[in-house]
């Protein structure tokens, strides 16, 4: 039996206030938390006007460079605290090498970067960029993977990657037992949606959201919070509300991700992919 106990975390960020932000979620952390997911844009804030802001609070995250300040600090604190942090970041990178061809344009993902106790990293860019994140933002280019980290694999995706169905499957057919999902949601759909997307694919899944408000454009954001971690039988472990800070926190079994269930049905060997178009 594997248990791990796990957490989402919920903060309010002022926009661009890196440091008190960081601060604030560092005193979110719960202690002895083997895996502790962080919100997406944690420490920036999410409505940047345009591009240039955008690359003012961007940084490297990369696993073989030296990284930025957000990454920095957590790392730290991963480190001090043995718990694996999971943390949405602006990544700003360089282009990738995409058909083989070497592309070294600025590029500035929206991006999660998981952080284990020994300072070794794994990075995630958002595949599915949601509303005005089109216009500031690059497309994620690296695809969905699946890592090793605190004993179990973990699937990282972000916010909006939750309506497409196929994230989360991608993730699970790969292997995840988890899926980690920095989020600052805004539509009223996700929360339950990601019941079924546990359920559907039986894996855990962390959602950590913010709450607040950001007036930053000619269209203000209210970010609805409702935090939670999800077990693979769609039981919902602990929901945070839409006005709270604070962490979401369960004892996961990782053996509940078996994918067996009924005697005569195990939910991926059982697939007919030449049916599905
Ligand atoms: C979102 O993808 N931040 C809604």
């Amino acid at each position: 039996m594997q248990t791990l106990k796990v957490a989402a975390i919920q903060n309010q960020p002022e926009f661009g206030n890196i440091k008190a932000n960081l601060h604030d979620l560092i005193g979110l952390l719960p202690p002895e938390c083997d895996l502790a997911v962080l919100p997406e844009l944690c420490a920036t804030g999410y409505q940047f006007r345009d591009r240039d802001e955008l690359r003012s609070m961007a940084e490297i995250i990369a696993p073989d460079q030296e990284p930025g300040p957000i990454t920095s600090r957590l790392t730290d604190v991963a480190s001090a605290s043995g718990t694996t942090i999971i943390a949405g970041v602006a990544e700003l990178a360089a282009g990738s090498s995409e058909n083989g061809l070497e592309d070294t344009s600025e590029k500035i993902f929206n991006s999660s970067v998981l952080i284990r106790p020994d300072g070794t990293r794994e990075i995630y860019r958002k595949i599915h960029l949601f509303l005005d994140e089109k216009k500031i933002f690059d497309a994620g280019d690296l695809g969905f993977s699946v890592v090793e980290a605190c004993g179990i694999k973990v699937g990282m995706m972000i916010c909006f990657d939750w309506i497409f169905p196929e994230a989360a499957r991608t993730l699970a057919l790969m292997g995840a037992q988890v899926l980690a999902h920095p989020s600052n949601l805004v539509l009223p759909y996700c929360p339950e949606a990601m019941i079924t997307r546990s359920l559907e694919n039986r894996v855990f899944s962390l959602t950590a959201n913010r709450i607040g408000r950001e007036m930053r454009s000619d269209s203000p954001l209210e970010f609805i919070g409702l935090s939670q971690v999800v077990s693979p039988s769609g039981q919902l472990m602990a929901r945070l509300g839409n006005n709270e800070t604070g962490a979401a926190t369960a004892t996961i079994n990782i053996v509940e991700t078996d994918k067996k269930i009924t005697a005569a049905n195990d939910i991926f060997a059982d697939r007919r992919p030449q049916y599905y178009r």
